[in-house]
């Protein structure tokens, strides 16, 4: 059987991955595209997205979706699962920092828009995903170190990030029964965006298949 080519781990796979244009998450989609993974990458900026799917070739594509809009979502993710005619990775990365304050100063909306894109964004983005998943589906969630533990002046970003794990955590029993896993990712700060790109790998892939439900630290130690 001379010229099979080896398969990658994400052979024949098609994922969507939101903040695609950030740090992250195109150093998730050079990895998952470079083991033979289709790759949609979801964020808002149009330029970029286009600039970042180009350079991952013919098996990439991009949408422009805020992921706190339902409608921009579904339609981002319908349109994805569509091009590729199925969907199996989903990587609920976009995120903002908000602003550094004490509870009692912190600006109430920042606090609100940093839980939107959080914590409504990732519940969106997993709702109008989860029609399109089958049996051996995978969806990582970006939480962070603070979504473990916390730091003074970051409340709003710290209860995001926690809020992340309690949906990680409800989402991987309720799809259990349908073979489709769940985790999580809490990140260090000073972790090389490939570093993380690579745990993303193995929780997309059927390398991880017996792990959900599990916040995966890729944050050398700091959350011990
Ligand atoms: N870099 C770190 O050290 C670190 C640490 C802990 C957690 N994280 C988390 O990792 C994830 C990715 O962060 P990053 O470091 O790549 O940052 P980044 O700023 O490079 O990427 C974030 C992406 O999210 C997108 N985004 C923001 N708001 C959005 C919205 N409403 N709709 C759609 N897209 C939106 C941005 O356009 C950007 O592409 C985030 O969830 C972040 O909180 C990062």
């Amino acid at each position: 059987m001379g010229g099979m080519e080896p398969e990658g781990l994400l052979h024949g796979k098609a994922a969507i991955i939101t903040g695609g244009e950030g740090s992250i998450g195109l150093a998730t989609g050079r990895a998952f595209v470079a083991e033979g993974a289709r790759v949609c990458l979801i964020g808002l900026l149009a330029d970029e997205l286009a600039a970042g799917a180009a350079e991952l070739g013919d098996a990439a594509t991009w949408a422009v979706a805020d992921v706190t809009d339902s409608v921009q979502v579904k339609a981002a993710v319908a349109g994805a699962a569509e091009a590729f005619g199925r969907l199996d990775v989903v990587v609920s990365n976009a995120g903002i920092a908000g602003v550094i304050a004490p509870v009692a100063d912190y600006p109430e909306d920042v606090f609100d828009q940093v839980m939107a894109v959080h914590v409504r964004g990732s519940f969106l983005v997993c709702k109008h995903s989860l029609p399109f998943l089958r049996s051996g589906a995978s969806i990582v969630i970006t939480s962070s170190v603070v979504g473990l533990t916390s730091a003074a002046g970051i409340c709003a970003y710290a209860t995001a990030k926690h809020a992340l794990v309690g949906l990680m955590r409800t989402l991987a029993k309720e799809t259990a029964p349908l073979g489709i896993r769940v985790n999580t990712i809490p990140l260090a700060r000073h972790a090389a965006p490939e570093e993380v790109a690579r745990a993303m790998l193995f929780l997309a892939s059927g390398e991880s298949s017996f792990v959900t439900g599990t916040t995966l630290a890729v944050d050398g130690g700091m959350s011990i």
